[in-house]
């Protein structure tokens, strides 16, 4: 019997297929996406069942019978990727590594398997991306030299398993799933029926034998849908790369993790070497902060469970276009817009013909609405030109009337923000309970005389006017 060649063409964004090259894909209407793909299909008796059946012959039991000794982890001693973890990896547990193409997922994975095997722990890294040459050529950029590592540069998920299978590693990665295929699927390498499948099967090898899975997979600003995201209830641990490839900084977020707290996550800097974790995030971000300039200001975020200062700046210049120009970046554009609004509305300070642009240094997101506060003061600092003192700190969630709201987390952020030598503080009057408490623990008992406490945002530009 031999099997038919056929040509597809698969859109490389949304996984579509179609028969005859198109200039634009029929599904997610993404243009110069088809791409030809020539496959023989194995016959379908060949395959192996895949559904995700670990133990055909289970049977009930009592929870009160089943023995647990802990679960058996493995300590990377890289602490922004132990912490996310819950404390390493855990055995037989399958985590995926989401993030854009060019993030950093390539070369953290293969940080981590130094990690391991230089603690004697076998690894087989399976590129499907990379040749075994390609891989070593990174390797040695990271000075990863290890004899327990094994490089295999392949895409038959059945030959990988076979190679695992008589290597018995304690950890197995797959870079990338997208370029994976598993015989006894009739659909090209990338396909949601590959990546499922292929997936699926790795699940089931890993609760067999007890070996940990790395899969990265790719994903693109738009959430591909033949990316990761379909594969989230499959395995134990989803991991998200990010960050902006114009910065070196990167975040480790944790979206999904059986073992271990969500609100964790890793912070990185992506250096010649490899990604280094940053131990002082605050520090890091105001390293290049120059004297008090107007229009910046500084605000303390949280990133998962930790704090970090970050320097808002703002520039306001008289428009000449009919329309004015508003950029935002590191910040949400459409918040922008509405505190814009109700610094017109709510403090009298108009911006409606001046250019307005907002940005967060060094390459952090803020996605919290406790900047409000910091980021209206930023705007109103500039377009009155007076620079605000050096050490002095905003927060505050500002509503459309232009009160100023309470923020979450009030005790982490003041103390980093005084570890960080901060010295004067608007807060909002509705955190004053919880800073009294601050101060009281925190053993700052003149703390209480460098915060100011608002109502409103009107009072708050009034003080630093
Ligand atoms: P990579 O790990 O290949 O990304 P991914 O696997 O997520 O696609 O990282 C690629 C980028 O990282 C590339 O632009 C070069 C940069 N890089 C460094 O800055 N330092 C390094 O040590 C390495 C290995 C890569
Ligand atoms: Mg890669």
């Amino acid at each position: 019997m031999s099997a038919k060649v056929r040509t597809k063409y698969i859109c490389s964004n949304c996984g579509a297929e179609t028969l005859k090259w198109m200039g634009r894909c029929p599904q997610c209407g993404e243009w110069n996406t088809l791409e030809e793909r020539v496959e023989t299909p194995a016959p379908k008796s060949m395959g192996p069942s895949l559904s995700v059946n670990l133990q055909g012959n289970a049977k009930p039991q009592k929870l009160s019978a089943i023995h647990f000794n802990g679960d058996k982890r493995i300590l990377l001693h890289m602490k922004e990727v132990d912490r996310p973890l819950g404390g390493g990896i855990v055995k037989g547990s399958v985590i995926l590594w989401g993030g854009e193409p060019g993030i950093g997922k390539s070369t953290l994975i293969l940080q981590i398997c130094h990690a391991m095997a230089s603690q004697g722990e076998g690894v087989l890294y399976c590129s499907g991306e990379e040749s075994e040459i390609q891989v070593k050529i990174r390797a040695e950029r990271l000075h990863v030299n290890d004899e327990n590592c094994y490089i295999y540069a392949g895409s038959s998920i059945d030959s990988i398993l076979k190679e695992a299978e008589t290597l018995k590693p304690s950890m197995l990665v797959i870079d990338s799933i997208q370029t994976m295929y598993i015989s006894g699927v009739d659909s090209p390498m990338g396909s949601p029926a590959q990546i499922r499948d292929c997936t699926s099967a790795l699940v089931r090898f890993a609760k067999q034998t007890n070996i940990s899975v790395m899969i990265v997979g790719h994903v693109t600003k738009e959430g591909n849908l033949a990316g990761p995201r379909i594969l989230e209830h499959m395995v134990d641990v989803v991991f998200y790369l990010e960050g902006d490839r114009s910065y070196q900084f990167r975040v480790l977020r944790t979206v999904k993790n059986r073992f271990g707290s969500t609100a964790e996550s890793g912070l990185f800097v992506m250096e010649g070497n490899g990604l280094k974790g940053i131990e002082d995030p605050s520090r890091y971000m105001l390293r290049n902060r120059s004297d008090s300039a107007p229009g910046s200001m500084v605000v303390a975020c949280m990133e998962g469970l930790r704090p970090v200062l970050v320097e808002i700046q703002a520039l306001t210049v008289h428009s000449v276009l009919a329309i004015p120009r508003r950029i935002a970046a590191g910040c949400d554009y459409n918040r922008m817009i509405i505190l814009l609004a109700v610094l017109e509305k709510r403090a009298r300070i108009p911006f409606s013909s001046d250019d307005v642009y907002l940005n967060v240094a060094g390459g952090f997101r803020v996605k919290e609405t406790a900047a409000d506060l910091g980021i209206t003061l930023a705007l109103v600092s500039v377009k009155k030109d007076i620079p605000l003192p050096r050490g002095l700190m905003a927060l505050g969630e500002i509503g459309l009337t232009g009160e100023v709201m309470p923020v979450s987390k009030i005790g982490p952020r003041l103390k980093e923000a005084v570890k960080m030598k901060f010295s004067r503080f608007i807060l909002p009057e509705g955190n004053r309970e919880e800073v009294t408490d601050f101060c009281k623990s925190s053993g700052l008992t003149a703390f209480m005389d460098s915060v100011v406490f608002v109502k409103h945002l009107s009072e708050a530009v009034e003080y630093i006017l």
